[in-house]
């Protein structure tokens, strides 16, 4: 990264808050800006220094706010912009930096300017979302909106038929309806994002999670008009908020960083393997685990090795879209889990209470277009008073019903006990933070990743320093030729490691970190 550059990123690690469920202070049932307000301690003490913040917008909320009805709003049951301006100054009085969640893709079919582009009668909003110019044309591949209003066309979605897709132009334009990038429709739709951008950003925020960053221009197979588009934004930025980080939701890192990101993630969808590793029927991280980390492994240096040193590739425990890690992966497993995730380069991103490996709760009806992700989306289990210290509210007007297990996890209890989740968690990320080998920065060589086979191994460097990475999540010992001269240990999780005749091995349930001379 430059030296224009937001420098914080290179030792960020992020804490994601899905609003509705972090901390309720007034007794609606729903988290609030003031609940993150007060547990900005919590983050900062677990090690986090940066927040990726849900969409916390004015919204119907028929996808959890991922549906804007007012770009420049607060969603009054978070609080105001005030109350949002203030969590930005908190933050950063604490030496921690906030990503809100930019949706530019599409808004809620609530927006003004979705009802002003519903009339027959042209205005400053006709060319603002994806329409076909008759009723009876349907965009293609892209599911549509029609018939409720007298509008002659179909106006594309983006995602749920409630979310109109905003028109950024099209790469290769076939139909008449398909407008060129540099029409005045999509160019307008350009600056009112930056007009967006520019209103959080003057507020205080510090920069953005990007939702969808790959789906904006249409008809681009290559994403070329996508990447052209976001270069644009990163010129905006270059000139008025150099500073601002820029995270997106693309899943190809090629793309998202030549368009001028810093950090795009590696997902559970596309070709990324995430999911092998955490999220399968067998996931490497388990003791039923078959072992094959090969194939993430190798999509893995196939994207670091097309984006080097043009950005960061990070790796979640998890989000609000994905089952929570702890559905799969068990007990010591979880810690063993974590040691990878926060040993890998880029910048880890913990989702709201997987630090204390809280439970995907089963059984629950869909709330605000969660489906089966609100399983994930519970709210925040703090202590044993009444509702797990989320909400004074009565228990039925909880945004979405908690694990009523006698023994869910708490944050209170995980911090009293030194062998917790939550106090590994601590742990990993402090040592991370004394090693810049191990760092967002550091590099990445996989030394051992086999497939069918336990343990992985890798070396992180940078400069002159070098760590060795070995981690083996199967229940009986695991080893693998080795030359390399290990030194002190840095950290190490059941057992430290063995040599045996030019041989590494790695006791079972294990994660160690070596120096290497
Ligand atoms: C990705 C978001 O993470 C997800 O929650 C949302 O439903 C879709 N994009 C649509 O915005």
């Amino acid at each position: 990264m430059s030296s224009r550059e937001p420098k914080w990123l290179r030792d960020a690690v992020f804490y994601e808050i899905y609003p509705q469920s972090f901390l309720d202070t007034n007794a609606d049932g729903i988290g609030d800006f003031e609940g993150i307000i007060r547990k900005l301690d919590y983050i900062k003490e677990l090690g986090c220094n940066a927040i990726w913040l849900n969409p916390c917008f004015e919204s119907p909320f028929g996808d959890a706010g991922y549906d804007v009805s007012d770009y420049y709003k607060a969603a009054p049951r978070y609080g105001t912009n005030e109350d949002l301006r203030r969590l930005f100054d908190e933050a950063h009085n604490r030496d921690m930096h906030v990503l809100l969640d930019l949706v530019p893709g599409h808004t809620s079919t609530e927006h003004k300017w979705f009802k002003k582009s519903l009339s027959p009668y042209r205005n400053e909003y006709t060319d603002r979302y994806v329409w076909t110019d008759s009723v009876w044309e349907e965009p293609q591949g892209m599911g549509c909106i029609r018939g409720i209003s007298d509008r002659d066309g179909s106006c594309a979605v983006n995602f749920f038929s409630h979310q109109p897709a905003l028109n950024y132009g099209f790469y290769r334009p076939q139909r008449p309806w398909q407008q060129p990038m540099d029409a005045e429709g999509p160019k307008a739709t350009l600056e009112e994002l930056k007009n967006i951008m520019r209103f959080w950003l003057g507020m205080g925020c510090d920069g953005f999670r990007v939702d969808m960053a790959g789906s904006l221009v249409k008809l681009d197979e290559e994403s070329r008009g996508t990447i052209a588009l976001w270069q644009n934004v990163r010129e905006f930025l270059d000139k008025e908020f150099p500073l601002a980080a820029m995270v997106s939701e693309w899943g190809e890192p090629d793309k998202s960083l030549e368009g001028g990101f810093h950090m795009d993630f590696l997902l559970h969808f596309g070709p990324s393997h995430y999911n092998d590793l955490f999220r399968c029927e067998e996931p490497f991280f388990s003791d039923r685990g078959k072992g094959d980390v090969s194939e993430f492994v190798n999509k893995y240096v196939e994207n670091y090795n097309k984006s080097q040193r043009k950005g960061l590739i990070c790796i979640p425990s998890g989000n609000h879209d994905m089952d929570r890690l702890a559905r799969s992966i068990k007990g010591e497993n979880l810690k063993i889990a974590f040691a990878f995730l926060l040993s890998m380069p880029g910048a880890p991103f913990i989702y709201y209470g997987d630090e204390i490996g809280m439970r995907y709760v089963e059984g629950l009806h869909s709330v605000e277009g969660g489906y089966g992700r609100t399983g994930s989306r519970s709210p925040m289990q703090w202590d044993d008073s009444t509702n797990a210290g989320f909400s004074c509210a009565p228990k039925e007007m909880l945004y979405i019903k908690q694990d009523e297990s006698g023994d869910r996890p708490t944050a209170k209890e995980q911090m009293e006990k030194d062998d917790s989740l939550r106090s590994e968690i601590k742990r990993l990320i402090a040592v991370r933070r004394s090693s810049e080998a191990l760092g967002n920065m550091g590099e990445i060589e996989f030394v051992y990743a086999e497939k069918n086979s336990y343990p992985l191994a890798y070396l992180r460097t940078s400069g002159d320093e070098k760590v060795l990475v070995v981690i083996n999540p199967s229940s009986v010992e695991a080893g693998f030729e080795c030359e390399l001269e290990t030194a002190g240990c840095l950290y190490s999780l059941g057992g430290e490691l063995k040599r045996e005749n030019g041989r590494i091995v790695a006791m079972p349930n294990s994660a160690c970190f070596y120096r290497v001379k």
